[in-house]
């Protein structure tokens, strides 16, 4: 196991902090530890609510569900289920950012209409 530092800019606090995360840990679990709290919803990778832009380093997020392979290779990850593989400067995003490049697609028809019934009924 190797510890890294960690820089974060969190854009909806203002702050930026630096923390000594080892690479077995998730980066926002091992920040809360710390008594860092950072933006998260789902804590399991499924949302985006925790999304950051990596801008130096490197980070390994098997469990990134939330993220698609194109948004992983551009430089996003999700803290919750991400382990610093190197020393790391990431900088949290407005969670619609991430959640239109991530999900915008699927939704482009307009919104769900309310009130279709039910198959049998
Ligand atoms: S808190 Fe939902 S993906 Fe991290």
């Amino acid at each position: 196991m190797t510890t890294h530092t960690v820089c974060i800019h969190d854009h909806q606090s203002g702050r930026t902090v630096r923390l000594q995360i080892a690479s077995d840990q998730y980066v926002l679990m091992a920040a809360e530890a710390q008594a860092v709290t950072l933006p998260y919803s789902c804590r399991n990778g499924a949302c985006t609510a925790c999304a950051v832009r990596i801008l130096e380093g490197d980070v390994h997020q098997p469990e990134a569900m939330g993220l698609s392979p194109e948004l992983k290779a551009q430089g996003y990850a999700l803290l919750c289920v991400s382990y610093p593989a190197s020393d790391l400067v990431v900088e949290t995003q407005n969670e619609d950012e991430v959640y239109e490049l991530q999900f915008g697609r699927y939704f482009g028809q307009g919104k769900v209409q309310a009130g279709l019934p039910l198959e049998g009924d």
